[in-house]
């Protein structure tokens, strides 16, 4: 899209999620070229700053390996105040956005430009004001009207090709609020039409924006606590912004090897063929931290680990490594089968899940020393949770999904294993297993565990792998942050890796039920020390599930 005129406008322009991941996954796409010439970055929060002051807070977060262009990317950066519940900030940015893209059209801007934009505006608010109201915009050109007017040439010239994406960097409970005013003020191009949402026709006379042209919204979870607070949440933004504007972003899908899921197991038989039920005796999803809340517990206290990442990135990755082949590659086609194999999965039991809280140890602070925290809270930081797909495929196969805080080490990772041979010739092979193993990080690699023959002239056996590590056989690649992909999706306007509403209602539908119980205290709290491997219960937990310990572990060759 060499012609497009960009804006980025950063809801919540001052919080942390925006200076650390979504600015620096920006300024990495404008260093690359990914982001077209004509852009702005407008950065909307409540705090009071100038545009040098947000400039100055983000210079620091941003990659200084090219100076030049960390100022170029920070010159198209600026700032605007603005509250999130009362109209008059969204007024002011519709007619900026507006302005700007006025300016963008003609080339050189006059006066005469700028105050055309600024009627423009006055008249999509006038319009808003009017009618709008339930997403629908009232009097509106049917969907679709700014492409035949950009091709006919019936209403005006043919305008430049538009686009505004909002990033809400917010917390969810300003969502309904923030979406209902961008829809009433910022919703409409310069020249008309709302870019797939809907036709406004403001600022007749000015040419209409071209084919391609968009409107869309970055969302970032929590998508509520449960799933009737999801659905209320849905139904709310839903009521301003239909589905194929919003973009809920799930970072865990913007991993290389999250990506890789499909290719893995679609375009390769020697993988699908044991795909199933009769080949694989447990499958291990892990998550796992070595920190603690560590002041960041005002948001985790009220969440807890299962809402924070088992419900949605390791959801995720279990309707990746689940789901049947999609009819296409088509974004619906991929996300109908995620939806179809959550639908599935029974909810999980109180009887399938270990929790865990993290206690002080070796000089480490317990969870409940953070002041972030409750006192006394009973929020689990590590659980253990147990599933079962009831299709075809699946049936009977325990799926362990775990997740930690505070634990030994980093990782997240999906551990495949397979049954023991039948009749072994060798003798019992159980601690032989043949396992696949997908490490989303540290160090993204693809092994499987196998038995050989122990080179030399005795015909013994042991464990050895294949192993496709990528920090030795892609030397050099860089690895693009899931927040880059991800924002460059949108821009494009490929919604394959963002969740679909109805993937978000299915994935809460398995753990809702347990999530209460847990609430309501009717779940066993056990407590693990700082930097453990989590709680002593979960071992034989997993060992019940069916899971056999080898006894060979993997040595990364060169640990990125
Ligand atoms: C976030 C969670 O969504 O994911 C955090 O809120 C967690 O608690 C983080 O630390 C993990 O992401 P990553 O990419 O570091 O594995």
């Amino acid at each position: 899209g060499g012609n497009l005129r960009l804006s980025i406008v950063v809801l919540g322009a001052s919080g942390d999620l925006a200076k650390k991941k979504t600015y620096p996954a920006l300024y990495q796409l404008f260093k690359k070229g990914f982001l077209p010439r004509r852009l702005q970055i407008v950065g909307y929060a409540r705090s009071r700053m100038s545009t040098p002051e947000l400039r100055e807070r983000l210079r620091g977060y941003l990659d200084s390996g090219d100076c030049e262009c960390v100022e170029q990317f920070l010159n198209s950066c600026s700032y605007m105040h603005g509250e999130y519940d009362a109209a008059e900030g969204y007024e002011r940015l519709g007619t900026e956005l507006s302005a700007w893209e006025a300016q963008m059209s003609v080339g050189t801007p006059t006066k005469a430009h700028l105050a055309a934009a600024t009627a423009a505006a006055q008249a999509a608010l006038a319009q808003a004001a009017g009618g709008a109201n339930g997403g629908a915009p009232a009097g509106g050109a049917p969907p679709g009207n700014a492409a035949a007017a950009a091709g006919g040439g019936l209403h005006g010239p043919q305008g430049a090709r538009l686009g505004r994406l909002f990033y809400l960097a917010l917390p969810p409970v300003v969502y309904p609020q923030v979406c209902e005013h961008l829809r009433t003020y910022c919703a409409t191009l310069f020249g008309g039409g709302g870019g797939g949402g809907g036709g406004d026709r403001a600022g007749r006379g000015a040419a209409q924006p071209a084919q391609g042209s968009f409107v869309r919204l970055i969302l970032e979870k929590p998508f509520g606590s449960d799933l009737a607070s999801s659905e209320a949440l849905a139904n709310s933004i839903g009521a301003h912004w239909p589905e194929e504007q919003l973009y809920r972003i799930d970072h865990y899908l913007g991993k290389e090897l999250v990506q890789n899921m499909l290719m893995l197991r679609f375009a390769n038989p020697i993988f699908s063929a044991f795909f199933n039920r009769h080949y694989i005796s447990n499958i291990q999803i892990t998550f796992k931290e070595p920190f603690g809340t560590e002041g960041r517990g005002g948001y985790f206290d009220s969440y807890g680990i299962i809402r924070d990442v088992i419900q949605n990135h390791l959801a995720q990755v279990l309707a990746l490594l689940t789901m049947e082949a999609p009819v296409s590659l088509h974004p619906d086609d991929i996300r109908d089968e995620k939806v179809k194999v959550l639908r599935c999965i029974a909810p999980a039991g109180l009887g399938d899940c270990v929790l865990g809280q993290y206690a002080a140890d070796k000089g480490q602070p317990g969870y409940l020393d953070d002041p972030t925290v409750h006192p006394g809270s009973r929020t689990p930081t590590f659980a253990a949770v147990r599933v079962f797909v009831r299709n075809e495929r699946w049936d009977g196969v325990p799926i362990i999904i775990k997740a930690g805080k505070a634990l030994n080490e980093r990782l997240a990772a999906v551990r495949i294993q397979l049954r023991t041979p039948p009749a072994s010739i060798f003798g019992p092979l159980d601690h032989m297993r043949n396992e696949l193993v997908v490490r989303f990080q540290p160090g993204e690699a693809i092994y499987a565990k196998m038995v050989v023959k122990k080179p030399g002239l005795e015909m013994d056996f042991e464990m050895s792998e294949l192993d496709l590590s990528y920090p030795e056989r892609y030397k050099g690649v860089v690895i693009p942050d899931a927040y880059e992909r991800l924002i460059l999706d949108c821009i494009r306007g490929d919604q394959q890796h963002f969740v679909r509403r109805d993937e978000l209602r299915a994935a809460w539908a398995i753990f809702t039920p347990l999530l209460h119980a847990i609430d309501a205290g009717a779940v066993p709290l056990h407590p693990y020390p700082y930097g453990s491997r989590g709680p002593a219960a979960v071992d034989q937990f997993i060992t019940d599930s069916g899971y056999q310990r080898t006894e060979y572990s993997w040595q990364q060759v060169h640990p990125s």
